[in-house]
């Protein structure tokens, strides 16, 4: 214990600068005088986090510099495993998953990133970045020493990790340290063997010289199972933390060498149905200011959020299922749309104490559009466009498989059977053991009678005849980031029971919504659907279209669809997430710019899953809105 009192003194909190002698390019950690080392000089990082895998390429630069302009001298970056091999031993890394092109981006910039590349990142992303192929083995248990989980990881780092190595400082390129897992403390695996398997492998891809470390919670548990000998130990928490007293918790575990916050939350995610997240501007700059004061290396989670795009959107399962918004704005101090906001000036201010930062304006916010009303129309429901939708067809089972079994792994998938006898009143169709993953829309003939939510709707009526035909469309909102059930299968992972019956004979159908739609599809055979908004919109999954005329200007914009109640949108094929502005907080969806054309038309495709408004239209406004509670739903 005394030895440990004396390790809590002032003098080794701070970075002490010796007689060092400048030589090559070098990045390593200074144990003797609590500091980093770059070319062989004390060096802290003051580095914001930004995900390329929630901004259009076309934004990286922009973000960049204006974090550059910030007064950053660093970066962190996850890497999202499935977002690059979103079919297993299938790897993408052009256009917008083209980490390389970021990586050089951010060195022509000036700024140095600290990456992490997992596997697991959490970062409220689906799965925490974990492809959902590894699900088909039933009994999979993730970020552990599972063979079949290890073999996964090290196909993807022996592809991963080589295109990184040209990367590392050493080798001219602009990466200091590398995190390995991610916050693996909080998981309940515990496993030591799982770990080194990691640090061996980047050990062999990235060589003996590379600091690598870890980032874990602040408790002694966490920091136990998170931490491994020839890893840094470094630590995350926000605002409401003893800054003296956390990083105490990492001397513990460092008992020499730099301090560092690799999470410093300059605000927070929302959840559907939640109040949205604010963290105060001021508050953040006094923490960062002590905590710089110290010396301590800072990384603010986030400094740029941006958008989870289509299906990426992770949830947590604590006492119950939430899903995460569209949004991942963050209250960052730039917002969704790459605006620089008081926040970010607030910790410019900061920084400046600390270090020079580069004189010159802050780039402008980009310019935004309020491109006004658009008129919708109906292009039908779920039920009768299976033939464009599904194009392979059903899969027939006897019991409702999952979407891992069907090997479809995000969006919407319908499961169709019949009814076995006449229901003349209403009758409760149940979920009886909670196995909706995780909304199910419930239509009679076409016609929507109500629907099942995980862990709070579990029961809802219908009626009809013997022999018509049961739909249930099913939505994955999004597979489990944190935690222990991250093996979040989806689909009907159980029995629905209808009255007293189990419900057999399924048809299953995949759904390529996304196919038919960067196809194309519903634009290309437009004429066939009606040409008119409808005068009573159609409860129940429908699909509607509508077109922005253009008018030469492709600036962002935000839109709302006001009076909808929840679903999916599309522009020019792209999908811009889910809308759910009923149970809130948000009720924008951010547009980027470079997504819309000057000269053709821009194609609108929604997919309404409950109910229309009586009028039919979308509003493309020039300001977010992220904040609002219009009720729950
Ligand atoms: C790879 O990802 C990019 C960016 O999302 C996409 O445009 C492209 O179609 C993908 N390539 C393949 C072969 O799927
Ligand atoms: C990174 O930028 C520096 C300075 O502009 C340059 O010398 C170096 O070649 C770049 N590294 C890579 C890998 O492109
Ligand atoms: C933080 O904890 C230390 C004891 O470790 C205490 O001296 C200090 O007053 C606390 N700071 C704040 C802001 O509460
Ligand atoms: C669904 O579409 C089919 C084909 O257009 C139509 O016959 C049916 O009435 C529709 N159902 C509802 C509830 O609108
Ligand atoms: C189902 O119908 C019964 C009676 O017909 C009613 O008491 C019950 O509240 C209904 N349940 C739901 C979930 O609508």
């Amino acid at each position: 214990m005394a030895a440990a009192v004396l390790l809590f003194t002032a003098v080794t909190f701070a970075c002490l600068t010796g007689n060092l002698v400048s030589g090559g390019r070098s990045f390593s950690i200074d144990y003797k005088h609590n500091c980093f080392l770059k070319d062989a000089k004390p060096f802290q990082y003051i580095s914001g986090s930004i995900h390329y895998s929630r901004i259009p390429r076309y934004y990286w630069k922009d973000r960049l510099v204006k974090m550059y302009m910030a007064g950053l001298n660093a970066i962190q970056v996850y890497v999202p495993w499935n977002f690059h091999e979103a079919v297993q031993g299938v790897f993408n890394f052009t256009g917008d998953r083209d980490l390389e092109h970021f990586l050089d981006l951010a060195n022509q910039t000036g700024l140095l990133v600290i990456l992490r590349p997992g596997p697991y990142i959490c970062a409220e992303w689906e799965m925490g970045g974990l492809p959902a192929w590894l699900l088909q083995k039933p009994n999979i248990i993730l970020r552990s020493a599972d063979t079949d989980y290890v073999q996964a990881v090290s196909n993807w780092f022996a592809v991963l990790l080589p295109k990184i190595k040209p990367w590392l400082y050493v080798n001219g390129g602009n990466i200091i340290t590398v995190q390995v897992e991610n916050e693996y403390g909080s998981y309940f695996a515990c496993d030591y063997n799982y770990m080194r398997h990691l640090r061996t492998l980047f050990r062999l891809f990235l060589g003996e010289d590379t600091v690598l470390f870890t980032t874990d919670g602040n408790t002694d548990r966490e920091m136990t199972c998170g931490s491994l000998e020839g890893l840094y130990a470094t630590v995350d928490f926000g605002t409401n933390n003893n800054v003296t007293e956390a990083f105490k918790r990492q001397r513990r575990f460092e008992p020499r060498g730099p301090l560092v916050n690799s999470e410093f939350y300059t605000g927070w995610l929302d959840h559907w149905g939640d109040q949205h997240a604010v963290v105060d501007a001021q508050k953040v700059s006094r923490v960062l200011a002590e905590m710089l004061s110290m010396g301590a290396n800072v990384n603010m989670y986030m400094f740029e959020g941006g958008t989870n795009f289509g299906y990426w959107n992770g949830a947590d399962h604590d006492t119950r299922f939430r899903s995460v918004v569209t949004s991942y704005d963050y209250d960052a101090p730039l917002s969704e749309a790459g605006d620089p906001t008081e926040k970010l000036v607030a910790i410019r201010d900061v920084i400046k104490q600390f270090r020079d930062i580069p004189s010159g304006p802050m780039p402008p916010p980009t310019p935004k559009f309020a491109y006004g009303f658009v008129n919708l129309k109906k292009v039908g429901n779920v039920s009768s466009l299976l033939n464009t939708l599904s194009p392979l067809g059903p899969v027939e089972s006897q019991y409702p498989l999952t979407f891992e079994e069907m090997k479809q792994y995000y969006g919407y998938m319908l499961y169709r059977t019949t009814l076995p006898r006449d229901l003349s009143q209403p009758t409760p169709l149940i979920s009886p053991l909670n196995g909706v993953h995780d909304r199910a829309y419930v239509s009679v003939n076409g016609v929507f009678q109500g629907l099942l939510e995980r862990d709070t709707a579990l029961v809802t009526n219908i009626s009809g005849r013997q022999g018509d035909t049961v739909d249930v469309l099913v939505e994955n909102m999004g597979r489990v980031n944190f935690g222990s059930k991250i093996n979040d299968y989806k689909g009907l992972l159980s029995h629905l029971i209808l009255g007293k019956d189990v419900l057999t004979d399924w048809k299953i159908y995949p759904l390529d919504i996304d196919g038919a739609i960067a196809g194309g599809w519903p634009h290309s055979d437009s004429q066939k659907y009606f040409p008119a908004p409808e005068k009573e919109p159609s409860l129940g999954p429908v699909f509607y279209m509508g077109t922005l005329q253009p008018n030469g200007l492709a600036w962002d914009t935000f839109l709302r669809l006001n009076e909808w109640t929840k679903g999916q949108v599309w522009i020019n094929g792209v999908n811009l997430g889910r809308y759910w502005p009923a149970r809130g907080p948000q009720q924008t969806l951010y547009v980027p710019g470079p997504l819309l054309s000057t000269v053709l038309p821009n194609y609108i495709t929604v997919l309404e899953l409950e109910g229309a408004p009586a009028h039919q239209r979308v509003l493309f406004m020039d300001r977010h809105q992220l904040s609002a509670t219009a009720g729950k739903s």
